[in-house]
């Protein structure tokens, strides 16, 4: 397999659809202490020993605040339309809430640099790199901390909105609030689920408080919010089974989808869980249900779940033989379009840009080459399962695959890669791999 294929008639082969490569600041950046950069709850959490794979940690990354030039001549080699990166806001503002020179000027120049070369800026504002010093006051779980994000997006919208077309408030906040403060196996660190729902409530909050501030700064960019989805089945068709599923769909799925499309959160919630639902202050869920621009979904893999007697669900394997990437996730295109067809069915859905898919394989350089078979059948049968959700009648918009090049993937250290372009950490040297080849040449016979 060494392309990739789509019917002649396809939508996404339409100019108007938008295809990008995505990165976020903490995983490629480096530079953590440079031009007053302030620390962030991700630096502390890699700090602690045993939370990261390997000790890894952002200090380096893939040095991209230095290398940023050579980067975007990469991007733009890949003949995409858009690039999407995320803002570190421990970079751009100080303690007291002043902007920091040279963080915004590093962002300025950047997308300035972008734009030159015609491609689109999609830029997140929170893709999880909390200023330490608001953690310390208790992160997320703290109101006041959506109240500190909406003065970020304020300034900072205010300071590069001349350059960005389009704003997303969050990345994922699933991940975010859920991972950090639920599970425990992202910073924070926290392990207390009512923490983790409350910190997601306040981050829906932020995104609410956020939004007008966005219009009001950048009538001309659009603004939304990207959240992470897996498709969810159940193991067996057992009742219990299939209870299990829908609770694990309800806690990760829909529990931050229907605030923000419906204004409310899961009914089933205060029915069987409701220790789960946060604490919602009178007017909070109309600041979070406001109308957004789009909707950006970031799709892996499904999950299968087995009935659990004290937890509910548990995780199992596919009973059907299947095929899985090198951090154990799925391959499960079909899963894609059901997931977006069935979305689309029960929710007025605002356009979708798919903001994140891809692929970790475990890489290695030959030669001078990456030959990432797995990754290119990978990005080919999920631009085929987007393409048959447009059929079915969903309006995607775009498609980003992640990433860029390999970086730090989060707990997992930088053992696993996602890259289309390979790092090499010693030496910093980027190559990119088939899977970039095979893209930028889809890309350039599309504008051919
Ligand atoms: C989602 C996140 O947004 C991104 O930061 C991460 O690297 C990828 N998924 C892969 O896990």
């Amino acid at each position: 397999m060494n392309m990739i294929k789509l019917p002649p008639d396809s939508k996404l082969l339409d100019p108007s659809f938008t295809f990008g490569v995505a990165t976020a600041s903490f995983q490629i950046e480096g530079a953590n202490q440079e031009d007053g950069r302030l620390p962030s709850i991700w630096d502390t959490f890699c700090a602690t020993p045993g939370k990261v794979f390997n000790g890894d940690d952002g200090s380096i990354a893939c040095d991209h605040y230095h290398r940023w030039q050579d980067d975007i001549e990469l991007i733009s080699q890949l003949n995409v339309d858009a690039y999407r990166l995320s803002i570190a806001w421990p970079r751009v503002l100080d303690k007291d809430g002043a902007l920091n020179d040279k963080g915004v000027q590093f962002y300025r120049n950047l997308l300035t640099a972008l734009k030159a070369k015609g491609i689109r800026t999609f830029v997140t504002l929170y893709h999880w790199d909390l200023p330490q010093y608001l953690e310390d006051l208790g992160g997320w779980v703290n109101r006041q901390t959506a109240y500190r994000f909406a003065e970020y997006v304020d300034v900072i919208t205010k300071a590069l909105g001349d350059l960005v077309d389009s704003w997303a408030t969050f990345n994922e906040p699933f991940c975010a609030a859920i991972l950090g403060y639920e599970y425990g196996i992202h910073a924070p660190g926290h392990k207390n689920h009512r923490l983790g729902r409350q910190a997601a409530h306040h981050i829906l909050l932020a995104h609410g408080l956020a939004m007008p501030i966005i219009r009001r700064n950048c009538p001309n960019s659009q603004a939304g919010i990207v959240l992470n989805m897996n498709r969810t089945y159940a193991a067996s068709a057992s009742p219990d089974d299939r209870f299990a599923a829908l609770i694990r769909d309800t806690l990760d799925n829909h529990f931050f989808i229907a605030p923000l499309l419906t204004g409310a959160y899961p009914k089933l919630l205060g029915r069987v869980l409701p220790d789960y639902l946060p604490v919602i202050a009178e007017g909070d869920l109309e600041i979070i249900a406001q109308p957004i621009d789009f909707l950006g979904l970031n799709y892996y893999t499904c999950n299968h779940n087995r009935f659990h007697p004290e937890r509910i669900f548990e995780d199992v394997k596919n009973s059907e033989p299947a095929e899985y990437t090198d951090i154990g996730w799925e391959i499960a295109p079909h899963a894609f379009t059901e997931l977006l067809v069935e979305l689309n069915q029960q929710y007025t859905l605002p356009p979708l840009f798919i903001t994140e898919n891809g692929a970790a394989c475990a890489d290695s350089l030959v030669d001078g080459t990456v030959d990432d078979d797995q990754r290119v059948r990978y990005i080919n049968s999920h631009l085929q399962a987007v393409d048959a959700a447009i059929n079915a009648g969903v309006d995607i918009r775009g498609y980003f695959a992640w990433s860029l090049m390999d970086n730090f993937e989060w707990a997992e250290g930088y053992n696993k890669r996602f890259g289309l372009i390979y790092v090499d950490y010693r030496t910093q040297e980027r190559t990119i791999k088939r899977s970039g080849h095979v893209f930028k040449d889809f890309l350039a016979s599309r504008k051919a």
